[in-house]
Order: structure tokens, then C-alpha cells, then sequence
């Protein structure tokens, strides 16, 4: 979740002034990238280097992503006219530097690498409203007064997710992770006609290339029992639920991913060691627990604090392990 950003001195310095989409088709760039936290920290798996963007100005849509800000839309989604403007994504056409990405990690990589695309509701939001959004009012009206419409473009997202997910596994992604960031300003209800569909289709669709499909929102504490029943091997859990509860609601078959909240990697170490120690006791050494944090790194964030993180995440997780062994 943008690990790679603007909290590493040697990203801030690769990037300079060029724009994430820039980076995005610059296969040697955007690689490099990836490889800045994997090198900087013992991580476990590495995330591709790309934006849930991407696909979409692949198929020539105008989106830009500001900094400070995040993604815009130059010509927002208003109704069933504009369906027109979602043909169908080729990915060896359209976003062929995706792939090559994927394929210049799989030579450099000792850990496995995690593929992404932003899930159809989130991609909506940002089509629909322009660009980041506090409310989602613009998307909900839509959802609510154009429900046919409305079907139509989650059918055409559909397609172009899974078809995005299926080319970045083919090209070499070892695991996929479906990003519904803002599906949490939905209710249940809401999100079980309006969205629930939709990400089950993909998540199925992937089923076949029996790779992991962990699947993330943030805020989405009420939805987490929804969010496995859409197919989700591991499902991604933000700070605000804590991690023993969310488990009870994702049920004992799925993978649980998180959930320190990023911004107590801000406080001093003790603080870090205390919240992060909080986080694998309520797991209780339960497998299938991915430890990560509840949504990306927060820009102001001190290498050397995530370094001892990942460091300490081992050092207890290997202990537990070893407890087992023993057992
Ligand atoms: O960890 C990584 O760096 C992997 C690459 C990655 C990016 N975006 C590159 C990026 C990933 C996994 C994403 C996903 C993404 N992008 C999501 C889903 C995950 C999440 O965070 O909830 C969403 C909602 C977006 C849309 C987006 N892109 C936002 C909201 C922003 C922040 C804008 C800002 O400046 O605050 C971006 C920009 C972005 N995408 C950055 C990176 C590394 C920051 C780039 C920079 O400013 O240098």
C-alpha cells in the first residue's frame, strides 16, 4: 500500500519531479522502484510498483494523479453515455509496461510478488466523483438513482479487473491483492447488491490460477464477513477493528492481513514494539496471519522504525513457531 512512497529518501530522490503515472510506464523505473523497500527492509513479499489508475488511462480515459491529492478524472462519469468511454483493456496493448514490470521483479526477486488493481467500486468513486472524495455522495447517487446503470459499469470494471489481474499473474505476480479502499463508506446492504457481486466475479475468476487473492478496504469493520464471502483467501483488516474481533468475522478458513495502524510508526520505538506486540498477541500465533500495516505508510515515516518492525515482526513470529515445534 504505497510502501514505496514518499517516506524513503531514495524514492523521493528516483522520482524527482516525475509524475507516478510517468514512473508507472517506465518498466526499468517503476521495477527499481519495487525493489527500494525489499532492499531497505527484510520484508516477506514485495508489491508491484503501479497505481489502480492505470488500467484506466490504458484505455485512454485522462486521469491524472496530483500530488498531495491523489488520482482525478479530467471528464467525470455522469450517466449511461458515458459507458461508451470503457471499452474493453488489452493488456499486452494497452498497459504492456505493466507486464514488463512484473517480468523484469520475477528476475531480480527472491520473495514473492504481489500483483494489484483497484477493485470496481473504488474505481468507480474515483471515475464518478473526479477525484478522492470524502463522502462518496456523487457515487451513491448514482448507485441509488441509476441502479441499471450503475450494474452496467460495475460489469464493465468487472471485466477490466480481471482481465488486468489474470495478464499481471500470467506475466509472473505470485499473488494478487484486490484494493477496495473506500467500499467502507458503503453499509452492508449497500455493499452486498451494489458491490459484492462484481469483486465475487473476479475473485472466481481467478480461482484457476490458484494463486493467493487477499482483498482490502479500509473502514470496512462491518464488512469483513462480506468481503471473504466474495472469495478472498485473506482478507485485509484496517487498525480500527482489532485483529481477534476481525478474525471472528472473516471465520476461521481465510488468512487475516494487517492491522497496525500506520500512524503509530510515527511514536517512538516503545510505543511502535508495544502496539505491534499487541497486534501478534491477539493473533496468538495463529496461521495464516499476514502482519502489515492497516493501509500504506504514512509519508512522515522513519525508515529506521519500519526496519525494526519487520525485524521484530520475525523475531517474535520465529519464537511462536518454534514454541509450536515443541509443543
Ligand atoms: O506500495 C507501493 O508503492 C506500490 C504501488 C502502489 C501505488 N498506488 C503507487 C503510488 C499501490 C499499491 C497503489 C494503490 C492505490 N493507489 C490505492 C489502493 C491502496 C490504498 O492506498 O488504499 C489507491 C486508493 C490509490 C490511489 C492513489 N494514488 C492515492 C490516493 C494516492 C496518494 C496521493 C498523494 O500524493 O497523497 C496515489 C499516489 C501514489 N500511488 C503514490 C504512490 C507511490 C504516492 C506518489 C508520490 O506522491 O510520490
Amino acid at each position: 500500500m504505497r510502501q514505496a512512497g514518499r517516506h524513503l529518501p531514495e524514492y523521493r530522490e528516483l522520482r524527482g519531479d516525475t509524475d507516478v503515472l510517468t514512473l508507472c510506464r517506465t518498466p526499468e523505473l517503476a521495477a527499481e522502484i519495487a525493489l527500494l523497500p525489499v532492499r531497505r527492509y527484510d520484508v516477506d513479499a514485495a508489491i508491484l510498483f503501479c497505481d489502480i489508475m492505470v488500467p484506466l488511462a490504458g484505455i485512454g480515459l485522462e486521469v491524472q494523479i496530483v500530488k498531495n491529492q491523489g488520482p482525478t478524472v479530467a471528464e467525470p462519469f455522469r450517466d449511461d453515455r458515458d459507458l461508451a468511454r470503457l471499452r474493453p483493456l488489452e493488456p499486452e496493448v494497452d498497459v504492456p509496461y505493466v507486464l514488463e514490470t512484473i517480468k523484469l521483479l520475477r528476475k531480480e526477486l527472491r520473495i514473492p510478488l504481489i500483483g494489484f488493481a483497484g477493485a470496481p467500486f473504488t474505481m468507480a468513486s474515483y471515475l464518478i466523483e473526479g477525484g478522492p472524495s470524502r463522502d462518496h455522495v456523487r457515487t451513491k447517487a448514482l448507485m441509488h438513482r441509476e441502479p441499471k446503470t450503475w450494474d452496467r459499469l460495475m460489469s464493465a470494471l468487472g471485466d477490466l479487473v480481471l482481465t488486468f489481474l489474470r495478464h499481471q499473474v500470467e506475466a509472473g505476480a505470485q499473488a494478487v491483492q484486490l484494493f477496495d479502499s473506500w467500499a467502507g463508506t458503503l453499509g452492508p446492504d449497500d455493499y452486498e447488491r451494489f458491490v459484492l457481486p462484481t469483486s465475487r466475479r473476479i475473485l472466481a475468476g481467478l480461482e484457476d490460477l490458484e494463486v493467493p487473492r487477499i482483498h482490502f478496504g479500509v473502514g470496512t469493520g462491518e464488512l469483513l464477513a462480506l468481503m471473504r464471502a466474495a472469495g478472498a483467501d485473506v482478507v485485509g483488516v484496517d487498525w480500527r477493528t482489532p485483529i481477534d474481533v476481525a478474525w471472528e468475522r472473516i471465520g476461521p478458513a481465510a488468512g487475516v492481513q494487517g492491522n497496525l495502524d500506520p500512524a503509530a510508526c510515527l511514536g517512538p520505538w516503545e510505543s511502535v514494539e508495544r502496539k505491534a506486540t499487541d497486534v501478534l498477541r491477539k493473533v496468538g500465533g495463529r496461521p495464516g496471519h499476514v502482519f502489515n500495516l492497516g493501509h500504506g505508510v504514512l509519508p512522515e515515516t522513519s525508515p529506521e522504525i519500519l526496519a525494526r518492525l519487520v525485524d521484530l515482526v520475525h523475531e517474535r513470529t520465529a519464537r511462536t513457531a518454534t514454541r509450536e515445534d515443541h509443543a
